[in-house]
């Protein structure tokens, strides 16, 4: 089971693809360490009852700067028995404490990298942001080595026409690097529709790359480094590119997947959480957490969500599908 938790909407950075963007106007929620502290109960009482591995993967906003990450990830790693995992565009990384806290506590971390060099520093508005983060994934490469333990290292890139070219090369700098595995996400139009029509990809851009993938996939599997995405989730890219709608039926809400907000609902995905997420507090028990399933599918019969025509929820495409 992978709970995906967007804990804060604040973030340093200022990249004109995403919701976060520091410099957009307007309030920025943040998850508390109370809820946050006793729906990890709820989760380690779940793993310990059904068997099954939950991890809980943070996301924002930017996650390493929530004022409550390192109480939180502390508490559900060391108290609650679950792994935890963040996606994060790296810059508080920089900092060697906080490496060796992630190095010491998480199971995967996931870093942003979306070009090689001064076009990753543009489009993140990091100057000197690539050269940062080569610094920071080698470093905590070596630390995992000369431990023996520490997170599955990842690098996720947004391909938009600038960058989808430049991304065999992106692949083999962090093969270099020595992480273990390469994802990457199709420019969403939903975030900033101002910044979409002129960078998201077209048919023969995403026709390339599925040519280029299968060599190039085989290429980093001989370094030791998965480039993961198979065909379903190359279809879904191939059909927005087209200007194509995926709806999806049933996505099984609640059963492998659940994604909460900064507010604390538990919903199908980001997209759906507002409409259709149930509140943490309603989830306090085992068997109310058994129920979530139906409850969820149950409320998306009821009024099902616009989202849902045309459903771009990476983990129902197969994103991490090898
Ligand atoms: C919203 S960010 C939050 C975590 C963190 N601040 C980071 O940069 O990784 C989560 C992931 O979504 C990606 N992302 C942001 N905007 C996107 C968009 N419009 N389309 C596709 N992926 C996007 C980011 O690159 C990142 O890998």
């Amino acid at each position: 089971m992978i709970v995906v938790w967007r804990i804060t909407q604040a973030c340093n950075l200022s990249c004109p693809f995403c919701s976060y963007d520091r410099t957009r106007p307007g309030p920025r929620a943040e998850a508390d360490l109370p809820t946050v502290q006793a729906f990890g109960a709820v989760l380690g009482a779940l793993q310990r009852e059904t068997g099954r591995r939950v991890l809980v993967s943070w996301l924002g906003g930017e996650p390493l700067l929530w004022r409550h990450f390192r109480a939180a990830t502390v508490h559900l790693v060391e108290a609650c028995g679950l792994a935890v995992s963040v996606t994060t565009n790296g810059t508080a990384l920089q900092s060697p404490e906080l490496r060796a806290f992630v190095g010491d506590h998480l199971a995967e971390l996931t870093v942003s990298v979306d070009a090689v060099g001064p076009q990753h520093d543009a489009l993140r508005g990091w100057p000197g942001g690539f050269a940062a983060l080569e610094q920071v994934i080698t470093a905590l490469v070596q630390r995992r080595r000369e431990r023996g333990r520490g997170p599955k290292l990842r690098i996720n890139t947004v391909l938009m026409r600038a960058t989808i070219g430049g991304y065999d090369a992106l692949c083999r700098r962090a093969a270099e690097w020595g992480v273990d595995e390469l994802t990457f996400n199709a420019l969403g139009g939903r975030d900033r529709p101002e910044f979409f029509p002129e960078h998201g990809l077209r048919p023969a851009d995403v026709a390339d790359f599925a040519a280029r993938l299968p060599s190039l996939r085989r290429e980093l599997a001989a370094a030791g480094v998965n480039l993961v995405g198979g065909e379903t989730y190359l279809a879904r890219m191939q059909a927005s590119a087209a200007g194509e709608a995926r709806a999806v039926a049933d996505c099984r809400p609640g059963e492998d997947f659940l994604f909460v907000d900064e507010a604390g609902r538990a919903g199908p995905c980001h997209f759906t959480a507002t409409q259709l997420g149930v509140p943490l507090t309603e989830l306090g028990a085992i068997d109310a957490w058994r129920a979530l399933p139906a409850r969820l599918a149950a409320a998306r019969a009821r009024c099902r969500p616009a989202a849902c025509e045309d459903c771009h929820s990476t983990q129902v495409w197969a994103k991490f599908q090898r």
